[in-house]
């Protein structure tokens, strides 16, 4: 397997929300590449999280990407207000209808499509969207909580949308999402994620460069 420069995006959920403009400075010091925003409906997931407004108070911190990883359904009504909040990835899960009209509307919007992918989501529901996707998101989790546990099963879609995408040679991000560690992080770059999405792991860690560091040369030799 081609190794691909690794990406850290810090998931703002296992952040203190109480100072979430510090938290930001931090991580953009501690070298972080995109800043990951899980975005929840009390619907889609049983848990409610940030909307717009909240995005957009933060957009003038930091120029990182705002990775947007949307758990809301309906999704298309809330497009626009995220973009204009100051996304730059905007990600839909690929379990939801009308994925076509969706990713016409993102880029429409300016904005870098993605797909998320739910652990028991068979890989072959992306195969015909890749050449239209910026960012394949490939939950580790059961989508709505950080902070839980790593689950092994979705490695092998990871080896799968790797193999399809250096055989058609797609400019697509592998990004990985749910309880990512220094345990578990070799296993996930070896099999070909280039992304790795980290909340629990970052926020604990008591040193965010360091963390950050360890993470981005987690890939094993
Ligand atoms: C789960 C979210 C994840 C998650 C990451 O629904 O999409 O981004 O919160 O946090 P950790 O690393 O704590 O699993
Ligand atoms: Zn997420």
């Amino acid at each position: 397997m081609q190794k691909r420069p690794i990406k850290i995006a810090p998931s703002l959920l296992a952040a203190d929300f109480s100072k979430l403009g510090h938290e930001i400075a931090m991580l953009e010091k501690a070298g972080a590449d995109w800043i990951h925003l899980d975005v929840m409906d009390g619907h889609f997931v049983p848990n409610l999280t940030m909307g717009p407004a909240l995005i957009r108070s933060l957009r003038s911190l930091t120029s990182l990407p705002f990775d947007t990883h949307l758990m809301i359904d309906p999704v298309l009504p809330f497009l626009d207000p995220f973009a204009k909040a100051g996304s730059d990835h905007i990600i839909v899960h690929v379990e939801l209808e009308g994925l076509t009209n969706l990713i016409k509307k993102i880029k429409e919007l300016g904005k870098k499509p993605g797909l998320a992918i739910k652990p028991g989501t068979p890989v072959d529901y992306l195969f015909p969207y890749l050449s239209d996707l910026s960012v394949i998101l490939v939950m580790t989790v059961e989508p709505g909580f950080g902070g839980q546990s790593f689950m092994d099963g979705p490695l092998d879609k990871i080896r799968t949308l790797s193999k399809i995408i250096q055989e058609k040679e797609l400019d697509v991000d592998i990004a990985v999402d749910g309880g990512i560690t220094l345990d578990n992080a070799p296993r996930v770059l070896e099999a070909g994620a280039n992304v790795l999405v980290a909340g629990t792991s970052i926020f604990q860690s008591g040193d965010y460069g360091q963390m950050i560091g360890a993470l981005k040369n987690a890939y094993p030799d």
